[in-house]
């Protein structure tokens, strides 16, 4: 997904939640009620029961966090049960409850009450304490008042007809319980009751009825519990003519269908005003919730509204009345502005909301502009470099292809033109070797025999890669025997492994086994394969050559093993690399080309060859040939036989193996001894040859067997190469500078390596001459003398030509070890006049004695004697040289004094220094 498919589902859902947060938020502001209160009305149809609800929900108004659940119970007890368990049901905090009738509702309130739940019972009473709080009017009072009033009345004797609320109801029973107490002491008498039930509409047809039935008797007043019955009441009698009755209710409501509305129209004589409690029900009901202290009985005041104070009383209410209403419209305003403003705020929070989803996210889409300019411009600046270097890279390509293109041609006109002079070579020399009368030159013939074979050799391959480049070289397979085909090649093989005493052997299960191949260019490979073998087999080693048929991948496997030192597991895998040539040291010498080539041909074979070594172990080379014909295209098929291959004789096996390290096979002919460090065996063998005739040879093909035969031989002159295996050639000439046994050897550099550095680090070191390859073997030869001869000569001038007691005998080695540390010494210190016995004993880790004695048999003079000869030969060495005054000789050869030096001097020259330098 890219980033921007990435960003907007991100973004809408980010806005998305946004805005749910923000209505969430907006829902939060009206603030959620904490406390449930429920309220059970017993009964509702009534003007008295509507104020009640409206005052209580005025209140409510002040306290949000209070809600009322409320339930009507119609006048029925058992409903009101009922109701009040469906209010607990719910999970109320608090109980109002306005008890229909007392004794059955007692019950229930005293269960809720003992639960936990506080109740408030409004107006009407239960018959038990077991409740929170009672609010209502004074009922007993009222209906006392009542009596008293009705006792004043003028003419007050009279008969009364009593209309009775429900008679369960608290009401009903305190009223009466107070009239019959208020009209005490007057004529006044109850004379009839009927049960109105608190309903106009039931107070209304008992009435009737009853009167009609002649079953209420002669009555001057009726006493209605409240003023519905009451009003209903005089209605009835209104309608039948009676005339002259007092009605007197309770209630006093206001409005218009109220008592006190009644009483100012005259219907109504009097009325008691009896409030509903509906505000302070809902006062006191937070009081509870928030458990504040409260009382057991909130009784509320109680007045008698008539015809003289009816007019103030209805103004009054009547402007309560308009105020309620205006209060209730200002509820109503403030309520829809509160709407107003809660949506408005929801709105602008919402629009906060998304204005600022709108801004991050109108940033974040700038920002990712901005970043996907700079990235593609980038990209764009990238592109360009990638394209320039492109560019570079084919130029590059193309002048690679041009050169390497070049250089083959070259290499393919070289090879060309070298091998029409190494033919003409290869025939007279092997003319000449015919001759008899050449056996003097035999070995320089057979040298060159073998290099003109080996230089068409490698011509021959580099012709081959250019055809197998060129996809000239084509495949002529024909279906042969392949292991006669192996023993065949193994023959020039022969002689190499028989002087080696290398077991050599082919070894099959399947001697008939016959594969499609060119027989030319599998010899090509198994000679190769060979030549490298024996190049590295030690002598008693062994190369051996299995075949084997492997049926699954219906193959011929051919493996050359040898136990020469291995390789690692890297040089093995690069092997068959064209002109790889392998870290200095290691198996792969040469050209590197014999081996690719071999690849390449077996490749062409549609076959594999693999190398498996590692140091120290056997390597395996295997070539695996496919068996059958069916991967050769039908050109590649060869119907008749194949012509023969050409036969190679041991001649073209180039690892000359004849010197064997550090072998010692020289001929003593001046009696000097010159070692020869290389570690090419060809080329030590051609210096060995030119040196040979003149002086004894020693070999060496590393410093460390250079080293042990220096020591023990002690050679007159060194030739050495710098690049000897691994080693490092300076490091040896170092140690052969440094080590007085042999730092007065003269070394002769010859070596690959043309560097004005490397020579600069050997004449620092203090060689004598560097040749660099090829060689002049004559120049070298002329060189070598020089140098021996000038050594003698200098030996003949001051020292050397000491007399030995003993030189006519043969000395041992450790003799002449001792010989030459003693010369060297000597000359060493010839300038140190304290220079000694003392000294050389030190030195050599000799006692005095055994120095005696050693002298005696080697040089056959005294310590002393010999130092002070060797001091005067120098001194007479010198004298011919005029640079130096006498002081200055006396002082390099160890005289303290001229006096003493000339005194010496003709002691033993029997002439002064000075008549000396004349004469020389
Ligand atoms: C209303 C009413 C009132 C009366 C009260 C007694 O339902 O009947 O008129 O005063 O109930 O509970």
């Amino acid at each position: 997904m890219n980033k921007k498919q990435h960003i907007f589902p991100l973004c809408k859902k980010s806005i998305g939640l946004l805005i749910v947060f923000g209505l969430f938020s907006c829902g939060r502001l009206k603030e959620e009620s904490t406390f449930k209160i429920g309220f059970s009305q017993c009964v509702s149809n009534d003007a008295w029961r509507k104020t009640m609800e409206e005052e209580m929900s005025r209140e409510l108004s002040f306290y949000p966090e209070l809600s009322l659940i409320y339930k009507d119970a119609q006048g029925n007890s058992t409903l009101q049960i009922q109701q009040v368990r469906e209010l607990v049901a719910e999970g109320i905090d608090l109980l109002i409850i306005s008890p229909n009738e007392s004794e059955p509702l007692t019950p229930i309130v005293e269960e809720v009450f003992q639960s936990g739940i506080p109740v408030i019972v409004v107006d009407r009473k239960i018959s038990s304490n077991l409740f929170t709080t009672y609010i209502g009017g004074n009922n007993y009072e009222i209906g006392f008042t009542a009596g008293q009033y009705i006792k004043n009345l003028p003419h007050g004797n009279g008969k009364i007809l009593e209309i009775w609320g429900l008679k369960g109801s608290s009401p009903a029973i305190e009223r009466h319980l107070g009239l019959i107490e208020g009209l005490k002491g007057s004529n006044m008498e109850i004379v009839s009751q009927i049960s109105g039930e608190w309903e106009k509409d039931t107070a209304r047809s008992k009435l009737k009825s009853h009167l009609s039935a002649a079953l209420i008797p002669e009555f001057d007043l009726i006493f209605g519990h409240n003023d519905v019955m009451t009003i209903g009441a005089f209605e009835i009698c209104r309608g039948i003519g009676l005339k002259g009755k007092k009605f007197i209710g309770v209630d006093a409501l206001p409005g218009p269908y109220g008592g006190i509305q009644a009483i100012s129209e005259g219907i109504l004589d009097a009325s008691f005003f009896y409030p509903t409690g509906g505000d302070k029900a809902i006062e006191i009901a937070r009081k509870v919730l928030y458990q504040e202290p409260i009382e057991k009985e909130y009784i509320l005041q109680t007045s008698v509204v008539d015809s003289s104070n009816v007019r103030v009383i209805k103004q009054q209410t009547d402007k309560i009345l308009d105020q309620q209403v205006n209060i209730i419209r200002q509820q109503e305003m403030i309520e829809n502005q509160v709407k107003i403003y809660q949506n408005q705020r929801g709105l602008l929070i919402v629009f906060g909301i998304t204005l600022f989803v709108a801004i991050a996210s109108l940033a974040y889409v700038f920002k990712s502009l901005k970043d996907k300019q700079e990235i593609n411009q980038e990209l764009e600046e990238k592109n360009l470099e990638i394209l320039k270097q492109q560019e570079k890279i084919l130029d590059y390509a193309q002048k690679a292809e041009d050169a390497t293109r070049f250089k083959l041609e070259f290499f393919t006109n070289i090879s060309h033109e070298f091998r029409t002079p190494l033919t003409l070579i290869q025939g007279p020399v092997e003319e000449l070797l015919q001759r008899k009368d050449t056996p003097d030159i035999k070995n320089d013939l057979l040298l060159i025999q073998k290099n003109t074979n080996r230089l068409l050799g490698l011509v021959n391959q580099l012709m081959d890669f250019r055809k197998i480049d060129h996809q000239k070289m084509a495949v002529k397979a024909s279906l042969q025997p392949i292991a006669p085909f192996i023993e065949d090649i193994m023959m020039a093989f022969g002689k190499t492994a028989n002087d080696l005493q290398v077991h050599f052997k082919l070894i099959t299960e399947c001697p008939n086994l016959k594969v499609w191949f060119d027989t030319s260019m599998m010899d090509k490979v198994m000679f190769n394969l060979l030549s490298n073998s024996f190049k590295f087999v030690p002598a008693k080693g062994h190369v051996h050559i299995f075949i084997e048929e492997d049926p699954l991948p219906y193959e011929a496997v051919i493996k050359v093993v040898d136990n020469g030192p291995g390789m690692e597991k890297e040089e093995a895998n690069n092997i068959f690399e064209r002109f790889y040539q392998g870290k200095p040291g290691e198996r792969k010498v040469g050209t590197g080309l014999g081996l690719a080539l071999s690849k390449d041909l077996v490749t062409l074979h549609q076959g594999t060859i693999t190398a498996y070594s590692s140091p120290g172990e056997s390597t395996v080379f295997d070539v695996r040939l496919k068996l059958g014909n069916a991967h050769f295209k039908a050109s590649e098929l060869l119907n008749e036989n194949p012509e023969p291959v050409y036969q190679h004789d041991e001649t073209e096996i180039f690892n000359n193996r004849e010197t064997e390290q550090g072998s010692l096979k020289g001929k003593a002919v001046s009696g000097q001894k010159i070692l020869i460090v290389e570690d090419d065996p060809e080329i030590r063998s051609y210096l060995k040859k030119i040196l040979e005739v003149h002086y004894e040879i020693l070999e060496a093909e590393d410093p460390d067997i250079a080293w042990s035969i220096l020591k023990d031989k002690i050679p007159d002159l060194v030739t050495c190469d710098l690049m000897l295996k691994n080693k490092d050639g300076l490091s040896l000439i170092k140690k052969i500078k440094e080590d007085a046994l042999t730092s007065h050897i003269p070394i002769v550099i010859i070596s690959a390596k043309e560097g004005q550095k490397d020579r600069i680090l050997a004449v620092k070191l203090g060689i004598d001459d560097y040749f660099t390859k090829p060689f002049s073997p004559s120049l070298v030869l002329e060189r070598i003398k020089a140098l021996l001869d000038e050594r003698k000569k200098l030996k003949e001038h001051y020292l050397h030509d000491l007399p030995f007691k003993n030189q006519n005998t043969q000395i041992s080695t450790g003799d002449r070890k001792f010989t030459q540390l003693f010369k060297s010494l000597v000359e060493l210190n010839i300038s140190n006049p304290d220079f000694g016995v003392q000294d050389i004993c030190q030195s050599l880790g000799l006692s005095k004695g055994q120095l005696y004695r050693k002298m005696k048999t080697n040089i056959g003079y005294s310590v002393n004697e010999y130092i002070n000869k060797v001091r005067l030969k120098k001194a007479r060495f010198l004298l011919s040289n005029k640079d130096f005054s006498i002081g200055d000789i006396a002082f390099q050869v160890g005289y303290k004094t001229a006096a003493y030096f000339s005194t010496a001097f003709k002691h033993e020259y029997g002439m002064k220094p000075s008549t000396y330098r004349e004469k020389a």
